[in-house]
């Protein structure tokens, strides 16, 4: 899950203000990169998804994190939403100028690669990552290329 989700949010606007403030470089961590959170809502003003865009790579996050984290909320999970939001959050990653987007993640969440697969994710090599105890999957989107293969 995106770690933003862990700012305090009694305070709305404040938390509004630190996201911007995140997304231009400002009030971030020593060796961080500007960061960008989308919330995925519905029409009912259910907010059912998160995803948080870096605009830059560092050796870091090459190495596991890469370009965008996601989550859906767990009672929601399972109707297609995360499919949804890395969709549009790679439309916004297009908008920044990125032209690839690296995304890893687990090897063992299946649902995560499956939603990176459909979203044109081609994979690009796996480590074991001690600190996680888990094998971590990297994958890339081509943004120049259509996710679908240009079929309809
Ligand atoms: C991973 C996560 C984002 C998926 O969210 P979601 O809204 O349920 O995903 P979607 O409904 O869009 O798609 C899930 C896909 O995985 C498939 N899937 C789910 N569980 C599966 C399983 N155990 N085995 C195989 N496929 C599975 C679904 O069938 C679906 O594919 P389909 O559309 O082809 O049928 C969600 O489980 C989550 O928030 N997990 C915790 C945070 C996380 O892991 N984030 C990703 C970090 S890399």
């Amino acid at each position: 899950m995106p770690f933003t989700l862990s700012y305090p949010c009694d305070d709305f606007g404040a938390l509004i203000e630190r996201l911007e403030n995140n997304s231009r470089g400002i009030g971030i961590p020593e060796g961080f990169v500007p960061h960008s959170t989308f919330w995925l809502v519905t029409d009912e003003q259910e907010v059912v998804g998160v995803s948080n865009l870096r605009h830059a790579l560092t050796p870091g996050l090459q190495r596991e994190g890469g370009s965008i984290g996601y989550g859906v909320r767990p009672s929601r999970r399972g109707r297609g939403y995360a499919s949804l939001l890395l969709k549009l959050t790679l439309e916004k990653a297009g908008a920044i100028g990125l032209r690839r987007v690296l995304l890893t993640c687990g090897k063992e969440n299946v649902a995560s690669a499956r939603v990176i697969l459909k979203n044109g994710g081609v994979l690009d090599s796996e480590e074991f990552i001690e600190e996680r105890n888990e094998i971590v999957q990297r994958f890339w989107v081509d943004l120049a290329k259509p996710a679908n293969g240009g079929c309809q």
